[in-house]
């Protein structure tokens, strides 16, 4: 191996860089040169889309959100054509012509569920790629961590911390909208970590009712403030919602806005004054925590270790205590769920902390 790519994709997550960083290094210290492709596949379109990567452009990167590889796309290079001046050409085509004439070896791409899915359809035309497992959200399959979920947590915690002693002082219901599409890994981990009274997650359709009843307990043995932490993609039981595109090119149930519906009814239903905090992107930005920055550091060395040996189309993964690795046909169009009877639900549970169900 002489020469590898790397390139992010996706939604951006606290981690990226400190995974480019480790990427670099390693590969420098294999005396590999490391291209860094710009903005996803795209990097691979034209000639100057990359930048060869030393230690020396990674330094102060550990600690800084976002990717300084960019992640603006076209979309799925399989999916459509592009322009060029001689007329629409293949995408995928185009960027397996360019891996070619690059005469890269290996690329190591970081991305998402949608991203590693596409990964997955280069590396059958002959593209060895390592993938790593990137999203707040945690939901990726075959992984116990995505790094950047710890930071989110962390960030959602704070907030729910700081809502606290305001939702206190004034007696009112604070509602929290957490990110988290399909999975409600953030909702459940920073509501328990933040001490919350209610915790709805797209996994366990909640019941307004049953959410309200549990605000007038807490009223009626004298706390008067309550804590209710909504995932964005959160649903009620037999409501009716909108459905959206998965990335399984299914459809999954959801609503938008839910923080505010919820607080709304919530108000109406207990007579209580409501706010709603919407955490959204703030929870992508910032620096990573030490456990992120650990994680991607982790991810970015054994995704070229794995290159060195020869390995391709796998996705490295977090086994604690290991970093392993599992086929990259394992992770596309899947979900990791939170599981609604394990170990962290039922704790919350038996803490007192509603789902809204029971
Ligand atoms: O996949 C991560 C995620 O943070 C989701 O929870 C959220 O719905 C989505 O990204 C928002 O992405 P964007 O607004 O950047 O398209």
């Amino acid at each position: 191996v002489r020469r590898i790519g790397v390139l992010t994709g996706g939604g951006d997550a606290p981690g990226l860089n400190a995974v480019i960083r480790a990427v670099v290094k390693s590969s420098y210290n294999y005396g590999i040169e490391c291209l860094g492709l710009e903005n996803s596949f795209d990097g691979l379109l034209e000639t100057n889309r990359h930048t060869v990567l030393t230690p020396r452009n990674v330094t102060g990167i550990l600690r800084v959100g976002g990717t300084i590889l960019g992640t603006v796309n076209r979309g799925n290079p399989f999916l459509k054509p592009i322009d060029t001046s001689d007329g629409p050409k293949d995408y995928a085509e185009r960027c397996m012509e360019m891996f070619h004439k690059l005469q890269i070896d290996g690329i190591v791409v970081i991305g998402g569920d949608g991203t590693l899915s596409i990964a997955h359809e280069f590396n059958k035309k002959g593209m060895p790629i390592i993938g790593v497992p990137k999203t707040i959200d945690n939901d990726i399959v075959g992984t116990t961590n995505c790094f950047g979920f710890d930071t989110a947590v962390a960030f959602a915690t704070d907030a729910i911390d700081r809502l606290h002693t305001t939702a206190q002082a004034h007696q009112r219901v604070m509602v929290v909208e957490v990110m988290g599409r399909y999975a409600g890994w953030i909702a459940l981990y920073s509501g328990v970590a933040g001490g919350a009274d209610v915790i709805m997650v797209p996994e366990i359709p909640y019941d307004i009712d049953i959410v309200a009843q549990r605000i007038k307990e807490r009223d009626s043995f004298g706390a008067k403030f309550s804590i209710v932490v909504v995932a964005e993609g959160a649903v009620p039981r037999g409501g009716k919602v909108s459905l959206v595109k998965a990335a399984d090119g299914g459809y999954v149930e959801r609503l938008g806005g839910v923080g505010h519906r919820v607080a709304a009814e919530l108000e109406k239903l207990t007579g209580k004054e409501t706010r709603t905090v919407v955490l959204g992107h703030l929870q992508r930005g910032g620096s990573p925590t030490s456990f992120d920055r650990m994680l991607a550091t982790r991810f970015g060395a054994m995704a070229v270790e794995l290159l060195v040996k020869g390995e391709s189309d796998r996705m490295v993964a977090f086994h604690p205590p290991e970093i392993g690795s599992i086929p990259l046909a394992d992770v596309g169009g899947k979900m990791r769920l939170v599981p609604a009877d394990g170990d962290v639900v039922r704790t919350a549970k038996s803490l007192g902390i509603s789902f809204g169900d029971e």
